[in-house]
């Protein structure tokens, strides 16, 4: 069994597509067969369209993915009006992922998606960007700034609220916590490394705003090391993500702590793999003899 619960929400696959990594859902329709994932996190949105920084903004590395996209998106209204209703008809779950600078912002975009007829079921909040001056990642390193805004925006909404937590500081653990005492119903991590690279030739710096964020395979074996340290303070499901690329890494986050997973920075190479791993993870199962893929939550130890 693949099916896995948040609160009253079940997924039918414990997949989902991690934000920014399948735009509003629309730009995949003709590569992938939607009905097949858990679950697509949307691009984040913001109150204003934003144009986000000046390329550079992604550079590949030897196994993984530098960016430094500035949280470019239509913002609130557009995605309201342009976006939603392709996303309510699209037959898959969706979470609508929420960015901001303020805590004003973050609240007033959640209260403008609230009244509008949008089928989402819930809302995963981006406090861990890396790569805008203000806001984004402040939050997300700060233990009262998160408690606070969680518990905000939980007064004003019934629906899922996931928080996205920045890998970069030094107690994660704390920040989750923080989470889950202002009501969360589950945190999402990791989000992305800060990183930097250089070409050796020139000295220019490869990203235009000098520092982005790293993802793919590079950042498994931190992410994993997070996911085990908030899963042993939590009690609220944790979504595993950083550097997924085959179903044995699906396996190995489950084990860690994670109730579900993000597949990210791998769609761009392949952007139906979400549905290729949940066939190869029912197989594993199969073989196996492991009826439920919940028994395997945090099952690991020396
Ligand atoms: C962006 C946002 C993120 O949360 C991230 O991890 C990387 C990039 C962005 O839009 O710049």
């Amino acid at each position: 069994m693949l099916t896995v619960k948040i609160k009253n929400i079940e997924f039918k696959s414990p997949i989902m597509v991690a934000s920014g990594t399948f735009g509003y859902g629309d730009e995949v329709k003709n590569l992938v067969d939607i009905s097949q994932i858990g679950c697509i996190i949307t691009k984040s949105v913001t109150l204003n369209p934003r144009e986000g920084n000046p390329p550079p903004r992604i550079h590949e590395t030897s196994s993984g993915m530098l960016n430094s996209i500035g949280l470019a998106n239509v913002g609130v209204d557009d995605f309201c009006n342009n976006k939603l209703p392709y996303l309510n008809n699209m037959g898959t779950k969706f979470i609508i992922n929420i960015a901001g600078s303020t805590f004003d912002e973050y609240v007033k975009v959640l209260d403008k998606i609230e009244k509008s007829n949008g089928q989402h079921v819930g809302y995963e909040i981006n406090i861990s960007c890396p790569n805008v001056k203000e806001g984004g990642m402040e939050f997300g390193v700060n233990s009262n700034a998160t408690y606070k805004l969680t518990s905000k925006l939980r007064s004003i909404t019934e629906k899922l609220l996931i928080m996205k937590l920045s890998p970069n500081v030094t107690n994660i653990e704390k920040i989750a916590l923080a989470a889950e005492k202002g009501g969360a119903d589950a945190v999402s991590a990791v989000n992305t490394f800060v990183g930097m690279a250089i070409d050796y030739k020139t000295g220019k710096m490869l990203l235009n705003t000098k520092f982005g964020g790293l993802s793919g395979p590079a950042i498994k074996p931190m992410a994993i090391a997070k996911i085990h340290k908030i899963y042993n303070t939590v009690k609220i499901p944790i979504i595993g993500m950083g550097g997924i690329s085959k179903f044995e890494d699906i396996v190995e986050f489950v084990r860690a702590g994670a109730n579900l997973v993000q597949i990210g920075t791998l769609n761009y190479k392949e952007p139906s793999i979400a549905c290729r791993l949940y066939n190869e993870l029912e197989q594993f199962l199969l073989e196996n003899k492991i009826n439920d893929i919940n028994k395997l939550v945090g099952v690991c130890g020396k």
